[in-house]
């Protein structure tokens, strides 16, 4: 299998990474991003581009792929609404864009989060923006799926790169323990481990259901990791 990251350099975009490298059937893993990735692998191919309202240019670099994951994305803390949409919505469509035309059958695991919206009429615009790239995911990939996380236990040392997810993540950790003393754990805590496993269980087998909560992620990881 050839798998294409995006947002690899990204906290959830590394576990994702790391479990590919690690599984069996992953042959060939491509991460595109704005810099060159700081690791080195005999399966991993880093390509920089930097304009991701269009990645024809990168066809060639995509030949062969059956799934992308992508953990591209900010929180909405601090950043403009137009950057947000910007981000979330134009960038992953260019890359839907030019990924369905290499491979209509790809399986395409986007990175949402937990309460994003897909119904367009909620009161949380983040949310709604978020939904909106999910659906557009969804409609445009017969293998299209939304991962809603919701706080990340990170793997690996890992940190998020933006401050609006170190700082989601930081209350992630302190509340962690209250939750799992109430048995709350699998609902809303999942590990960047998990993720990457989840995204491959997809990739490999599909799934029944196109949006994912964090506790179907956390039971879709600890499945059979091979076919
Ligand atoms: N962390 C959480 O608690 C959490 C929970 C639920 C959902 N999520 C969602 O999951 C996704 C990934 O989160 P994360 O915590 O892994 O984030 P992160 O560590 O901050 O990583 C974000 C990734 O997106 C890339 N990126 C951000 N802005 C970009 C831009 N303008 N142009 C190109 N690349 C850009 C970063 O690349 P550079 O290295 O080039 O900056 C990095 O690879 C986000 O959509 C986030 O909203 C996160």
């Amino acid at each position: 299998m050839k798998v294409v990251i995006f947002g690899a350099s990204g906290l959830i975009g590394d576990g994702m990474l790391q479990e590919s490298l690690n599984a069996v059937d992953v042959d060939e893993v491509i991460t595109v991003g704005r810099a060159a990735l700081d690791k080195s692998h005999p399966k991993l191919r880093s390509v920089v581009h930097n304009d991701f309202l269009d990645f024809t240019p990168i066809v060639p670099d995509l030949d062969g792929v059956d799934a992308c994951f992508w953990a591209l994305g900010v929180s909405s803390v601090g950043v403009k609404p137009q950057e947000y949409e910007l981000i979330t919505v134009d960038y992953t469509a260019a890359a839907a864009r030019t990924l369905v035309s290499v491979n209509p059958e790809l399986t395409f695991v986007f990175v949402s989060g937990a309460g994003t919206d897909g119904t367009g009429h909620g009161r949380r615009r983040w949310a709604r923006v978020k939904g909106r790239a999910e659906n557009m995911i969804i409609a445009t990939f017969r293998h299209g799926y939304g991962l809603r996380p919701g706080f990340i236990r990170p793997a690996h040392h890992m940190q998020p790169r933006t401050p609006g997810s170190r700082w989601i993540t930081r209350v992630g950790i302190v509340v962690a323990p209250v939750l799992r003393l109430l048995g709350l754990a699998p609902a809303v805590i999942v590990t960047t481990v998990e993720l990457g496993q989840a995204a491959l269980h997809l990739a490999r087998n599909g799934y029944s259901r196109r949006v994912l909560e964090n506790r179907e992620i956390v039971e879709l990881a600890s499945a059979a990791p091979l076919r």
